[in-house]
């Protein structure tokens, strides 16, 4: 139950509408109980006059009629102050989880890299929904139903003392039993909804993966196996449901069968009682509304408990994440100058999730306005290196400098926006080719809308672009599914490009394009990256040919590193490599 303290802050920041709500919920309480007396006081005057006088049927007429009247009155104004009590505490449980859900995916934000690896987008998303959405529960209706039941059993009680101790005690025991039984029942009942739940993401998830993965499932003809998986979860979320509609089944007669015992029980003692003068029949009248309007209200305080549970676990998990500190951020958010000059010194980097060292010892450097290529086979940590350069992880070992300060020192906000990134693994919004270009900058119109086009053309996809019917407008998609691997790949640099950074890092991000648009992209380049620091990946040397510099790394460690022609006049690997690429070439040329 403590974890619901983080919702503490909440709850004092919309005090005004909660005590207000509060305040109705006590009023329409009160008013509820009161109409009883006024009703069996009537009762007994009618039957206290009944044998009396002959003028007597127009007054008790008339005594109805106010009566009806009255109850009519009392009844619209107790139901008004429900209506000002949702309209106060159900708002806020809806203004606290519009907070609770910003605050989780603000926090995220800040999350780093690490963070994500280690937890599944599934369990990010629950979060952040449905057990945002129990928290309400607390926050809302839970609030609300509690503070009624205390004010209906309080002031009832009163009444109800006020008429007859004994019969009171008689009818109220029950509703122990009563509380528990619910609170029994809805327990039953959430377990197994959270069954259905979890099978129902599981159904969820299925399905999801069949979509993504169609092209995979076509084109080797899984699709019986996979409407054979399917069939299996959806027999096995059936069974579940059941299973809940057993519970749900119970709910409902068993709450009948013990109101209609307190019934019978207010009946039999109120005869009794009735029958040596104690009570009037007005009072047992009384008491027989009495505990109809209690009924609900105790029962709904087992249904609370049960939620109010849940939404302590729920809580508990939301503050798991919200206690998580993002291990990557700045000490200090000062904003300063990023001109560009880059040092690795003795960096070594293992993946903290697996353990495998991706890095040992590197160190280079990278002048302000100068370029850096970057070759090596596949897992010898050349994306490693661009993503310890945006920082997105931190070294192990070893130093990243930065304009000659530590990157660890340089606020991450001046950082990042002075890095363009173009990362291995190309990602699009669901958005126009345009907003996919341009989200990082700044500006609007007719003005930003020429920059889109100077850096699609660059990036050479203007031609590809402007072929689409609707142009720059074109929607890409889910993840860019409407475009190829080598177009999304050069939206992507164009992207990178607009940003204008002080440092650009590009990783394996030529893979996809052929060998003439790679020289296109490549001749744009070199008067795009005057001015700024460039860091170019590469599995293939043509791209890193035309570098300052060229590092090779061999399993985590420089293996050779000097320029093209010192390179090539060594002996070297390098050579190895580029001799060997540009056989394949010609042999490609000439097939
Ligand atoms: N997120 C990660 N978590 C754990 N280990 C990783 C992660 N990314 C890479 N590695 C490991 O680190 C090593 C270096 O990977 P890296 O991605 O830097 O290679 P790369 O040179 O970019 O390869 P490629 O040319 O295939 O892109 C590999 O052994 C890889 O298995
Ligand atoms: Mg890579």
């Amino acid at each position: 139950m403590r974890s619901l303290s983080h919702l503490n802050k909440y709850l004092y920041k919309y005090r005004v509408r909660l005590l207000s709500g509060l305040l109705f919920v006590s009023l329409s309480a009160w008013l509820k109980t009161y109409s009883v007396e006024y009703i069996s006081e009537s009762i007994d005057w009618v039957g206290k006059n009944m044998s009396q006088s002959a003028g007597f049927m127009p007054a008790a007429l008339g005594h109805i009629v106010k009566l009806a009247i009255l109850f009519f009155g009392i009844t619209l104004i107790s139901g008004f102050f429900l209506f000002l009590t949702r309209q106060t505490i159900i708002v806020t449980s809806r203004l606290i989880e519009y907070d609770l859900k910003n605050e989780v995916f603000e926090h995220y934000q800040k999350l780093d890299l690490a963070f994500y690896k280690r937890n599944n987008t599934g369990d990010l998303m629950n979060r952040i929904s449905e057990d945002v959405s129990q928290v309400r529960n607390y926050v809302g209706p839970a609030i609300m139903y509690t503070t009624n039941t205390i004010t209906i059993v309080a002031f009832t009680l009163i009444y109800m003392v006020k008429i007859n101790l004994i019969y009171t005690l008689y009818v109220f025991s029950p509703l122990p039993i009563l509380y528990f039984s619910v609170y029994y029942i809805s327990n039953l009942i959430n377990n197994r909804s959270t069954v259905v739940k979890q099978q129902l993401s599981v159904l969820f998830s299925k399905a999801q993966e069949s979509f993504s993965g169609i092209r995979i499932i076509k084109s080797y003809m899984l699709e019986k196996t996979l409407v054979h998986d399917f069939e299996k979860e959806c027999i096995e979320y059936k069974k579940k449901n059941m299973f809940l509609v057993n519970a749900d089944a119970l709910f409902q007669p068993f709450l009948m069968f013990l109101i209609g015992i307190s019934m019978v029980l207010i009946i039999f003692v109120g005869g009794r009682q009735m029958l040596i003068g104690r009570v009037t029949s007005g009072e047992v009248l009384a008491f027989v509304i009495y505990v109809n309007n209690l009924i609900m209200p105790v029962a709904s305080v087992g249904w609370i408990t049960s939620l109010v549970q849940r939404a302590a676990a729920s809580q508990t998990r939301i503050n798991e994440f919200l206690q998580t500190e993002p291990t990557i951020k700045s000490e200090d958010e000062h904003p300063i100058e990023v001109s560009g000059e880059l040092e690795f010194d003795k960096v070594s980097f293992i993946y903290p999730d697996t353990g495998i060292q991706a890095l040992s010892d590197v160190s280079f450097k990278v002048g302000t306005q100068e370029s850096l290529g970057i070759v090596g086979r596949t897992g010898s940590g050349k994306s490693t290196v661009a993503q310890l350069i945006c920082r997105l992880y931190d070294t192990t070992s070893g130093v990243v400098w930065v304009d000659g300060k530590n990157i660890r020192h340089i606020p991450l906000s001046s950082l990042r926006s002075k890095v363009g990134y173009v990362p291995q693994e190309v990602f699009l919004f669901s958005d126009t080719i345009a907003a996919n270009i341009s989200f990082s900058t700044d500006g609007e119109g007719a003005e930003l809308r020429k920059k889109v086009e100077q850096s699609a053309k660059d990036a050479a996809i203007y031609d590809n672009i402007i072929e689409f019917t609707d142009g720059f407008d074109t929607y890409v998609g889910e993840r860019g599914v409407t475009l190829s691997g080598g177009q999304k790949q050069r939206v992507s640099i164009a992207r990178a490009m607009l940003k204008a950074p002080a440092i650009l890092v590009m990783d394996d991000c030529l893979s996809a394009v052929d060998t003439n648009t790679e020289q296109e992209i490549l001749y744009n380049l070199q008067r795009y990256m005057q001015g700024r620091t460039t860091i170019i990946i590469s599995h293939r040397v043509s791209s890193v040919k035309m570098c300052d510099k060229i590092l090779l790394l061999e399993k985590g460690s420089v293996a050779e590193y000097g320029t093209h022609e010192q390179l090539i006049a060594a002996n070297s690997h390098y050579k190895e490599m580029y001799e060997m690429q540009m056989t394949e070439e010609l042999q490609g040329e000439k097939a």
